[in-house]
């Protein structure tokens, strides 16, 4: 048992999270199932898909899980062998239900059991359903759960009611089986109610790509053709969802940015709608090519939802609220009470243990928003309860998660990945590199300086001017006007730029000259005063600085003052305007040193005037007018100061 404190931080920063729990199960039964072999690409390996893989493997399927990467699965066609013992489930829901539904296809016994808490966990609804279609089921327990035996008679396909009013695992079990069995299965609903249907609608898809014919009609009903099987396929699973809510609501409490990689924003999976809400909320949601940003506000706005669809991302964002300013209520989530803890109870006891009032009825709760202090949080063996909190504990100096190695259960790496998005609270590059920023007007020889200087001291350099250039290029390219600042936006976040060997590249292309175009320079100043493109850049800066080992020559307008606010050097470089001009038209060849002089004032201007991040000395910059000075000068002075400092 691992007691974990949480240590406070801004969460800033860009991460990977791993590949969906949802979809790596479901994408394993049926790749057990198909005719041939499978590739799971990019799948969860936590301790819920392990159970899952460790089942499958007893029922004879074979899965070469060597690669991280890319998961083997060698199809069985429908043929299970019966297990010499019983199987396993864990503590996962998934794993419990898919597996009973598996277990009807078996010629023989099949014996499943699981944790404590999963022998809680009511299965009834599945097994009656699976019961109603032929099969022969026996509950060996004295609760609603596991342990249970399945019998060796087949069932067909035919018309079923299934209580679906609990939860939608047991919609999905059936419906994942039925393309094995012979006739069609016709699925409807007991009182027309469907929970969480998203997820029955992610099961669908998953059979769809592994050839199934199935589909949900109104009323609602589902339709499965029966006897056709599945195929093998090679199969990408996205990342989670679930997992992403924890990264995004650090964002969102600590005023933080932070940038989740490969999260699609048109993705089914139902927990997508938690970035919908933190928006109502107040943050900025930035879905772009590649992955979603997302921004802290100062102020978080309460809200009312109703989280039937999503109950998972429930949990975090009942933790949220506990820093917005007014009561939210999140509603028709009763289904909370039987997951892996009672979710509502435990919620409320926790939140009441960092000071914050929630109240609970069967359904929903209510939290007050206020100013959550730390204390040591009950996890009661589940892991969302372990991750809401831990995020919590951000802002809240002195939370402990205690038993906090549940977080197992779907994302053993929870705790290094919020490690890494706050690695110190004011700093937001690493701690152990050097950073030197230099800031300043257009001509007052930074390009030149920084790459001097990132020569000398073997610093990378980083242009960050370029990644503005380039946001422009593609907004030129589109035709976009450049007062359309949505239209920018737009287009902007539809492309992944990178900074490579001092080439500026958009999408693998390099536009290093393009960028240096007159027309890109013209629109450079006012694409580069929207909010959004700065936000946007400044996380690609970041992250390149990062992924450089944390070190480098870093120039640009707001370096020392924004992006990288806890610089080890910032230098504020500056000189006379008939100078600056002088050395602008001597860089492009030009004699009209007027027009250039106008062009450079007129852009200086909008620059230092913009409401964002203005060009500005930050307060502990050294200023150097460099009107008098050689470049080898300036270099020199840099330098000099910049291994003082190291010495100091
Ligand atoms: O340094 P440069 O001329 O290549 O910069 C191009 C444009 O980008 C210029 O209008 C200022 C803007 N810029 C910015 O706003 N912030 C930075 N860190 C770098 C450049």
């Amino acid at each position: 048992m691992m007691n974990r404190a949480v240590r406070p931080g801004r969460a800033v920063g860009s991460l990977e999270i791993p590949g969906s729990r949802s979809l790596t199960n479901r994408a394993l039964v049926t790749a057990a199932l198909a005719t041939g072999r499978s590739i799971l690409r990019g799948p969860l390996d936590a301790e819920d898909t392990s159970a899952m893989r460790a089942c499958l493997r007893s029922l004879g399927v074979t899965i070469d899980d060597g690669d991280p990467n890319a998961w083997s699965v060698q199809g069985s066609g429908g043929r299970l062998s019966a297990p010499t013992g019983r199987l396993e489930v864990g503590a996962s829901g998934t794993t419990a239900r898919f597996v009973t539904a598996l277990g009807v296809l078996v010629p023989g016994a099949v014996v499943i059991d699981g944790s404590e808490r999963m022998r809680k966990r009511p299965i009834t609804d599945l097994v009656d359903a699976l019961v109603a279609l032929g099969a022969e089921i026996e509950m060996l327990g004295d609760g609603a759960g596991p342990p249970l035996r399945v019998g060796g008679r087949q069932p067909a396909g035919r018309s079923i009611t299934i209580n679906a009013m609990k939860s939608s695992q047991y919609v999905s079990a059936v419906a994942l089986i039925a393309p094995l069995l012979a006739g069609d299965t016709m699925i409807t609903f007991f009182d027309e109610v469907l929970v969480s249907r998203p997820y029955v609608e992610m099961t669908i898809d998953v059979m769809t790509r592994f050839g199934a014919d199935i589909e949900l009609r109104p009323g609602p009903e589902l339709y499965v053709h029966g006897a056709t099987g599945y195929s093998g396929t090679d199969f990408a699973i996205e990342p989670d969802f679930s997992a992403a809510v924890y990264p995004a609501a650090a964002a969102a409490i600590t005023g933080g940015d932070v940038r989740i990689q490969g999260l699609s924003e048109q993705s089914r999976q139902a927990d997508r709608m938690f970035f919908d809400v933190l928006e109502e909320m107040g943050c900025g949601v930035d879905w772009m090519k590649g992955g979603v940003q997302v921004h802290g506000p100062e102020r978080l706005r309460p809200v009312r939802r109703d989280m039937s669809s999503a109950p998972d991302a429930a949990l975090m964002l009942a933790v949220v609220c506990a820093f917005a300013d007014g009561e939210s209520t999140i509603s028709s989530v009763g289904n909370l009470r039987i997951k892996e803890s009672d979710r509502l109870m435990a919620l409320e006891a926790q939140l009441a243990t960092i000071g914050i009032t929630a109240t609970t009825t069967a359904d929903s709760i209510s939290v007050e928003g206020g100013r959550p202090r730390g204390g040591e949080i009950e996890t009661y063996d589940d892991h969302r309860i372990a991750m809401s909190f831990a995020v919590a504990g951000l802002v809240a100096p002195g939370m402990t998660i205690l038993d906090s190695e549940c977080v197992a259960k779907t994302w053993p790496g929870f705790f290094d990945a919020l490690d890494a998005i706050t690695a110190d609270a004011t700093r937001v590059s690493d701690p152990m590199g050097v950073i030197i920023a230099l800031d300043g007007p257009g001509g007052s020889g930074k390009t030149t300086v920084s790459r001097a200087v990132g020569e000398r001291l073997n610093l990378p350099h980083l242009d960050t001017g370029a990644f503005y250039r380039a946001a422009t290029l593609v907004a030129v390219e589109a035709g976009i006007d450049p007062d359309d600042s949505p239209a920018i936006i737009d287009e902007v976040k539809r492309h992944e730029y990178g900074y490579r060997g001092g080439r500026m590249m958009v999408d693998e292309r390099d536009v290093s000259a393009e960028v240096r175009t007159d027309p890109v320079t013209r629109a450079a100043s006012p694409v580069s005063a929207i909010p959004e493109v700065r936000r946007i850049m400044v996380a690609a800066q970041r992250d390149w600085v990062m992924a450089h080992g944390g070190s480098a020559v870093v120039e640009g307008r707001d370096i020392g003052t924004v992006v990288f606010p806890d610089a080890d050097l910032k230098v504020y470089l500056t000189a006379r305007r008939d100078i600056r001009a002088q050395r602008r038209a001597s860089e492009h060849g030009r004699t009209d040193i007027g027009r250039v002089a106008g062009d450079l004032e007129r852009r200086d201007s909008i620059d230092s005037t913009r409401k964002d991040s203005p060009l500005t000395a930050a307060e502990d910059a050294l200023i150097l007018d460099t009107s008098d000075l050689t470049i080898e000068q300036v270099v020199d002075l840099i330098v000099t100061e910049a291994q003082q400092r190291k010495h100091r």
